[in-house]
């Protein structure tokens, strides 16, 4: 595990998108995993700078989101698949046909979860997988108590985390209260990992993810168990952490 500690947001942002940048040089038909929420924004429009200035290209890369609210319109600005639209996919070369997010509208739940996994299998898996944390310590929608040999599967979610996520919709009753997401074993055969934190409200949560027990009750814990993964900090996500054993890479 390396830890890397910025001083705000925008070096987060900065550092995460070099890294991903960096996959699709070395690897231009990389395999992504990506994220949703309001951490990797920041990360995304780095991103699109490196795209737009030539650096690199999404034209072989092929992407895998992490996960899709259940029962939300495509079209509804709060769907992850809008939210990667306008965030990423409108704004570079990439093929439709490499976008992969599972389908929250389907009528069978159970057999969307088992084509996307074979869909990651049938591309090789997934070479760099991004993740960001919720408070309670879930990665993608794995919620505390999930099973950590869990493969892609509906969620339901917790209280915490949709009262978290009413703040993008106009009332909490608003909010999906179940989802589709790739299971921590899913996660896990990603060969490389790259989790960001920003703002003192993670704190505890990286502290745990980092130092606490390994236990599917902080899903997060689970990455201590992955032999390449990387934490992408801010100072207040990192403040409760040991400085001794974080690389400072303030920019
Ligand atoms: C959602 C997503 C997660 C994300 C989390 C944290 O629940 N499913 O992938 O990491 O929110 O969101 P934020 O970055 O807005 O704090």
């Amino acid at each position: 595990m390396r830890i890397i500690c910025v001083n705000n947001y925008d070096e987060m942002s900065e550092k995460a998108a070099n890294i991903v940048a960096s996959q699709i040089i070395l690897k231009p038909d990389s395999v992504l995993g990506l994220a949703t929420g309001s951490t990797p924004i920041g990360m995304y429009n780095h991103i699109v700078k490196a795209y737009e200035s030539g650096k690199i290209s999404f034209q072989n890369v092929t992407t895998f989101n992490l996960d899709e609210y259940l029962n939300l319109d495509k079209n509804n600005a709060q769907s992850y698949y809008f939210y990667m639209r306008k965030n990423l996919y409108d704004k570079v070369d990439i093929s439709i046909e490499n976008i992969n997010i599972p389908d929250g509208i389907t009528d069978n739940i159970q057999e969307e979860c088992i084509r996307y996994e074979k869909e990651i299998r049938n591309k090789g898996g997934i070479d760099i997988q991004v993740l960001g944390i919720g408070r309670n310590g879930h990665i993608g929608f794995n919620e505390p108590d999930i099973k950590f040999e869990a493969l892609t599967h509906m969620v339901n979610l917790d209280d915490q985390t949709i009262k978290d996520n009413s703040r993008f919709f106009d009332t909490v009753k608003e909010v999906p209260t179940k989802a589709i997401s790739m299971g921590i074993k899913t996660i896990m055969r990603a060969r490389k990992i790259v989790l960001l934190a920003s703002g003192k409200e993670k704190a505890n949560c990286i502290y745990e993810a980092i130092y606490g027990k390994i236990t599917p009750n902080l899903p997060a814990s689970v990455l201590q168990l992955h032999p390449d993964v990387v934490f992408v900090l801010d100072k207040e996500a990192a403040s409760k952490l040991d400085s001794e054993e974080i690389d400072k890479e303030y920019l």
